[in-house]
């Protein structure tokens, strides 16, 4: 199945390091991150469960709850979890999937076979507070994942949900903005107190509205 962005993220129940969770339920009314890796006890998953459980309390601050998910059983990833801490310095505070039977990753479209034999890539799926999927991206086995441009890709979407602005290449939180083209200057100047730059009269640029 391909998960197209705007899709409601598909529902399931499944076992997990923190006991049986059903997706939809455990997210509550907060933004969320699923992703996938390939393997248990693989040098490059190690690595990224690590930054991920790092990166806790990043997460918390944006209401986004993170969860892993690989095909293997929740009692391998019991068995991992003390080599995640032992080499990467933080134990996993956040639940993973054990997916044996490849249920979720089916439901995800988290399995290339031309890629990857039988194994889950590295998917990511944001979804909102609305359950839609609001970004995907897919990493070959080969390459760990840049969890800084998930948080950033994560700080765009919140803030464009909440204005009427767009984020400019390679924006970080902090930097000026861009005022979508559907508003007129004289709405512009209402939306946005603190002024913006004409630099073509599509592109207008604005200091982040919510600093
Ligand atoms: C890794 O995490 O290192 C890995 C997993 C599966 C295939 C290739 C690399």
């Amino acid at each position: 199945m391909t998960i197209q962005l705007g899709d409601v993220a598909p529902d399931f129940t499944a076992q997990t390091t923190e006991g049986e969770i059903k997706f939809h339920d455990w997210l509550g009314d907060s933004w969320g991150i699923l992703f996938s890796h390939p393997k248990d006890f693989t040098p490059v998953c190690t690595t990224e469960l690590g930054e991920v459980a790092k990166l806790k309390g990043e997460f918390d601050k944006r209401n986004t709850k993170v969860i892993g998910l690989s095909v293997d059983s929740v009692e391998d990833h019991e068995k991992w979890k003390g080599d995640i801490e032992e080499t990467q310095g933080e134990g996993l505070n956040f639940p993973l999937i054990g997916d044996k039977n490849k249920e979720v990753a089916t439901l995800y479209g988290m399995i290339h076979p031309n890629s990857l034999d039988s194994l889950t890539v590295r998917s990511v799926f944001i979804v909102g507070p609305d359950k839609k999927v609001k970004l995907t991206i897919t990493y070959p086995a080969s390459t760990g994942r840049n969890f800084q441009e998930i948080l950033r890709v994560l700080d765009s979407l919140q803030l464009t949900a909440g204005f009427s602005v767009s984020t400019p290449v390679n924006w970080k939180d902090g930097d000026d903005v861009i005022i979508a083209p559907a508003l007129s200057d004289d709405e512009a100047n209402v939306k946005f107190p603190k002024g913006f730059k004409t630099l073509k009269p599509y592109l207008r640029l604005t200091p982040q509205p919510n600093k």
